[in-house]
């Protein structure tokens, strides 16, 4: 086949402004690329009362990958609704988060399980609401496949690996993760492995990032460090994610989230998407592409204006 067909959801908030921003760089490349809306997102679950319709799913099924905005997640539970990129990634067994932090000096990349952990899904509660119970899933077939994905990332990279982790306290679940991890990288002698407790990478973090290279974690641990990572580099106007699994299908995201506060006003940062669409471009294979608009995008400030952020990073994309 030649060219590729891509899904965009801009989902809701800044998504509508920053997916579309997204794309007008992908156009600007010249690639053979097609392009498909679909709807997702709280915006869709108001209207259709689905926030993933049928629908979305049959195009995205039908395309090669999908670059989503951003969906609103409500504080509370919502009957009915449950956040659409957290569907995606189960639908399409997305497993790996792929996460790089990249400014001031740090060049790292966070690779966080995606499927299990804290967002088993199995939540409930008892004693007429006084206690809530969650059931935290550590398998050793997620353990071994997210830390054998971060391994080929950091063969890629440095050569380092820190394998996150809490198995001080929780030596069932995190003890399963760590005792898998540490099994799996036994088979990478060229990798340089380490472990940390996820509390002490915080801080280490926080203290010198510079020395990290690639960490592999669990989900919610995952969750929290990338943002962390994204605030010593600049914040979240940066930050961009893959969601991959073993298939061609995956889904491209800003860690950040659809910001209501700003939405609608023109704003919004466009990197963290415009990032996103690179690393799209690495999945589907157009490296140089992809490295051209990684170059031009970390180099173009954010003027405060979307449109004029975009305008700057297109006219600044060396021709091929
Ligand atoms: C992210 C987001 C999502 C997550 C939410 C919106 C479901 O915070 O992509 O990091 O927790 O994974
Ligand atoms: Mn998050």
């Amino acid at each position: 086949m030649s060219g590729h067909l891509i899904t965009l959801i801009n989902g809701d908030g800044i998504g509508k402004e920053v997916i579309p921003a997204a794309r007008r760089v992908l156009e600007a490349l010249d690639l053979p690329l097609t392009f498909q809306d679909a709807d997702a997102g709280f915006g869709t679950f108001e209207r259709s009362g689905d926030a993933l319709p049928p629908e979305t799913i049959r195009l995205c099924e039908a395309s090669d990958s999908i670059l989503f905005g951003a969906a609103q997640s409500p504080l509370s539970k919502v009957a009915g609704y449950r956040s659409p990129i957290l569907r995606l990634r189960q639908h399409f067994d997305l497993f790996a988060n792929l996460r790089p932090a990249v400014g001031n000096g740090v060049d790292l990349l966070i690779v966080r399980e995606n499927t299990e952990g804290m967002y088993s899904g199995r939540e409930r509660l008892e004693d007429g609401g006084a206690t809530a119970i969650l059931e935290r899933v550590i398998t050793a077939r997620a353990s071994e496949r997210i830390t054998r994905a971060a391994c080929e990332q950091a063969q890629r990279r440095r050569r380092k690996l820190t394998i996150v982790h809490k198995a001080n306290v929780l030596k069932e679940t995190c003890g399963l993760f760590r005792q898998t991890a540490l099994m799996v990288t036994s088979a990478y002698p060229d990798l340089a492995v380490d472990e940390l407790l996820v509390d002490t990478a915080a801080l280490k973090l926080v203290q010198d990032a510079r020395p990290f290279d690639v960490l592999v974690t669990t989900n919610l641990f995952g969750d929290i460090l990338s943002d962390l990572a994204a605030g010593l580099t600049g914040g979240l106007g940066l930050a961009a994610s893959a969601n991959v699994g073993s298939g061609q299908i995956g889904v491209f995201e800003p860690v950040h989230g659809s910001a209501p506060d700003i939405a609608g006003q023109g704003t919004a940062d466009p990197r963290a998407a415009i990032l996103s669409a690179a690393l799209l471009l690495d999945h589907l294979g157009y490296a140089d592409q992809a490295a051209r608009v990684r170059a031009v995008t970390y180099a173009t400030p954010h003027t405060g204006s979307t449109a004029a952020t975009t305008a700057g990073i297109i006219a600044a994309l060396p021709t091929a």
